[in-house]
């Protein structure tokens, strides 16, 4: 039978299940409690929820935690972070503490524009749609003046407005390219008003507009993020050869792209963590930043290190276009909440923040993997899962992790532990 629906979001949410349960669970009674339970009782926080997207049927919890520990610029912080993965915001922390004592971490702005772009095709003479385009800039101001207006106030707007000849690309292609500053925005929406406005002002008939939207590609929107210390304070032993695996390692990402898609995976674990808790959008942060790792025309490494005279550094240049007002960051109460920890940062600061998030998780996947490997301390946060998955009672579980203390965690030797015990 058919699971083609008219009308679907027209149901309410009791009938949205009754349908799902109908048509892709044979009328289970099992299944409505199971997205039941996930209903939040406060009626008001729910319908908040219902509202995000449509078609809402539950809440998917991920768990919200907090690393602390963190010194950045001299200023302490504890790092909000929303993930499932078992070992990020233990090394996070572990990071935060390590370089607590050896100088914290360092960051700097680089850059905050963003980029919006109008692609359109025209056919005629270059030098005919030039002088077009010239005539008409200072009018684009003029059309988005409204739109603008806020923006302008809290030191944003358009910055600039470019004619660019695609047509090497692609027959026929131009585009206006333009430039934006946000201010603590994160400023989809702002840019793509400010660009269909402009769109609609450039009229001529030779030229078909085919789509106005912002670019998630944010190359000039760049933090740096770095630590450093002497060598010999790095490891307690063969400080002078761990140091050197390290910054071979990400030599062996920066030469190998399959190696590298691991690496920045690590890094991405904390910078979408921080993202995610402070209801920021990640799938703009990781389509823009794994652009950038490619943008030799190879897939690189975000992180670098060096050994020079002695002293070990270590940093991250990454592209983060951030919000910190605006969007999900005041509805979410969890992303207000996160934001109110980190003393409501500024888009700048943030972006210094969560840099600082990825290098930490960098620096312990890189320390892990090039010392006692990354399933010590991966199994070990994982153990708790496995031991879940087993249906171990409270004791049992207590059992298990003493057990463990001083054994290597596999799945095969948690179950042979467990039915052992009982
Ligand atoms: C796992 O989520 C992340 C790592 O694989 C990162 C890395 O290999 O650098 C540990």
């Amino acid at each position: 039978m058919s699971k083609i629906v008219n009308g679907f979001s027209k149901l309410n949410k009791l009938e949205k299940i009754d349908w799902l349960v109908s048509n892709f669970f044979n009328n289970d009674e099992k299944i409505k409690p199971v997205l039941q339970q996930y209903w939040n009782s406060n009626e008001v926080l729910q319908n908040l929820h219902d509202d995000f997207i449509e078609n809402t049927i539950s809440n998917f919890y991920l768990p919200y935690a907090i690393a602390p520990n963190f010194i950045i610029n001299n200023k302490e912080y504890t790092i909000p972070m929303t993930i499932e993965e078992s070992s990020v915001v233990a090394a996070a922390s572990l990071v935060a503490k390590f370089w607590s004592t050896r100088g914290g971490f360092k960051t700097k702005v680089i850059s905050t524009t963003k980029i919006g772009q109008i692609h359109f095709m025209y056919n005629g003479d270059k030098a005919d749609l030039e002088y077009y385009f010239d005539s008409k800039k200072d009018g684009f101001f003029k059309v988005t003046d409204a739109i603008t207006k806020n923006m302008r106030r809290r030191g944003g707007g358009i910055i600039d407005i470019e004619l660019r000849d695609k047509t090497k690309e692609l027959k026929n292609y131009y585009q206006l390219h333009v430039t934006f500053e946000t201010a603590d925005s994160m400023g989809a929406n702002f840019i793509n008003t400010c660009l269909e406005a402009i769109a609609n002002d450039f009229e001529k008939s030779d030229i078909q507009i085919v789509m106005s939207i912002l670019s998630n590609y944010v190359p000039e929107c760049l933090v740096h993020a770095e630590v450093s210390c002497k060598v010999d304070d790095l490891y307690a032993e063969n400080s002078e050869l761990l140091a050197q695996k390290f910054v071979q390692a990400i030599q062996i990402a920066n030469a190998e792209p399959h190696r590298a898609v691991t690496h920045n995976k690590g890094i991405m674990n904390g910078v979408d963590a921080v993202v995610i808790a402070t209801g920021n959008d990640f799938r703009a942060i990781e389509a823009g930043v794994h652009a950038f790792a490619s943008r030799s025309g190879k897939y690189r490494s975000l992180t670098n290190a060096i050994i020079e005279d002695g002293v070990f550094k270590f940093w991250i240049e990454i592209p983060l276009a951030l919000g910190t007002v605006g969007g999900l960051t005041s509805l979410h109460p969890l992303s207000k909440l996160s934001l109110n920890l980190l003393g409501n940062p500024s888009a700048k600061e943030l972006m210094q923040l969560i840099a600082v998030a990825g290098l930490a998780q960098n620096f312990a996947a890189l320390r892990a993997l090039t010392t006692t490997g990354i399933q010590k301390g991966h199994m070990k946060m994982h153990l708790t899962n496995i031991i879940k998955q087993l249906g171990a009672s409270e004791d049992e579980k207590q059992f298990l992790i003493n057990y463990f203390e001083n054994k290597t965690v596999t799945h095969n030797a948690v179950v042979e532990a467990y039915e052992k015990m009982k």
